[in-house]
């Protein structure tokens, strides 16, 4: 099981340096290490194709991303937060310190201990605070994984448990994905009913005639990971598979971090264009009803 997944790892290195070609905190320290000190443990795309150079459509929609699920968690308190697949992301080093939240780190075995060797190097290096970090390998796909998430958020006593992720959904086929829902029904009914899902991985819809990207990095990523991308064909079969399992769901605007990202220059391709992009990488706050 374990091995069918980490097929997918291989992506996270792929994220990791289309963030740190933006200013995006600590992504150029993070691909720094895994290309030395840490080289050995990584598994890369065998081909990039053009998509390192800066005029890439994916660099901006990946640094998008980032600061709107950021922008969805700003005025979080007293909370839980859990990143499920979080890959090489530095969101973890923007909540250091904050005494009313516990941040937890989660992935496949082998990546969460790459990770936690990544962040700790750049956390020393830099003289930071991680008492209020957690480290976890997580499979969400598996039903019993999701205790150990419940069983931490019982033991920290903070008020909401928040769970968040992007980048993930797309590589799981229909019934991955039910299950996936399904063991997040399971963790909010049993440990917090208010608790809360925040992802921007709806908000991709399939295109019946998919244009490629001008990388065509898609087909490269699908090799690599024997996966094809997998959509959702519309906001209103997302919304009726959620509410199948009693989840309701509305979709928070991220016009102002993208007109934020424009002004402040790291985005330099089209406006028109960044902003009709932005719409697939909105946040959806997802909760029970
Ligand atoms: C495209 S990467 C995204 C990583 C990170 N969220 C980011 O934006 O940089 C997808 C990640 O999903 C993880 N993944 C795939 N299947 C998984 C599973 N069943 N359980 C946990 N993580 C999984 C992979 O290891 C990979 O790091």
């Amino acid at each position: 099981m374990k091995e069918k997944y980490s097929k997918i790892s291989p992506t996270a290195i792929f994220c990791a340096r289309m963030r740190a070609k933006q200013n995006v905190p600590f992504a150029k320290e993070i691909v720094n290490l895994i290309d030395t000190k840490f080289k050995e443990y990584i598994e890369d795309l065998p081909d990039y194709g053009d998509t390192l150079n800066s005029k890439s459509d994916i660099i901006p929609f990946i640094e998008g991303r980032y600061y709107s699920l950021n922008e969805s968690l700003s005025k979080v308190k007293n909370a839980l937060i859990v990143e499920m697949a979080s890959g090489l992301c530095p969101r973890s080093m923007e909540f250091l310190g904050k005494k009313d939240v516990f941040y937890v780190e989660t992935e496949l075995e082998g990546l969460i201990n790459l990770k936690e060797k990544v962040l700790k190097e750049i956390i020393k290096k830099n003289g930071l605070n991680d008492k209020n970090l957690i480290f976890m390998s997580i499979n969400p796909l598996e039903k019993e994984e999701m205790n150990k998430i419940g069983e931490l958020y019982r033991e920290k006593k903070k008020k909401q448990l928040i769970v968040i992720h992007e980048g993930l959904l797309m590589y799981f086929d229909k019934r991955e994905k039910e299950i996936f829902r399904d063991n997040m029904k399971y963790l909010f009914e049993k440990y917090d009913k208010k608790g809360l899902w925040l992802t921007s991985d709806f908000s991709r819809i399939k295109k019946d005639n998919e244009v490629k990207g001008k990388e065509n990095i898609r087909d490269k990523i699908s090799k690599v990971t024997k996966r094809k991308f997998n959509y959702f064909k519309s906001e209103g079969e997302t919304k009726e598979f959620l509410k199948k399992e009693n989840f309701k769901s509305e979709i928070i605007s991220n016009e102002n971090v993208v007109k934020r990202l424009i002004i402040e220059k790291s985005l330099s391709s089209n406006k028109d264009d960044i902003l009709e992009s932005s719409k697939g990488y909105r946040v959806w706050k997802i909760s029970l009803f």
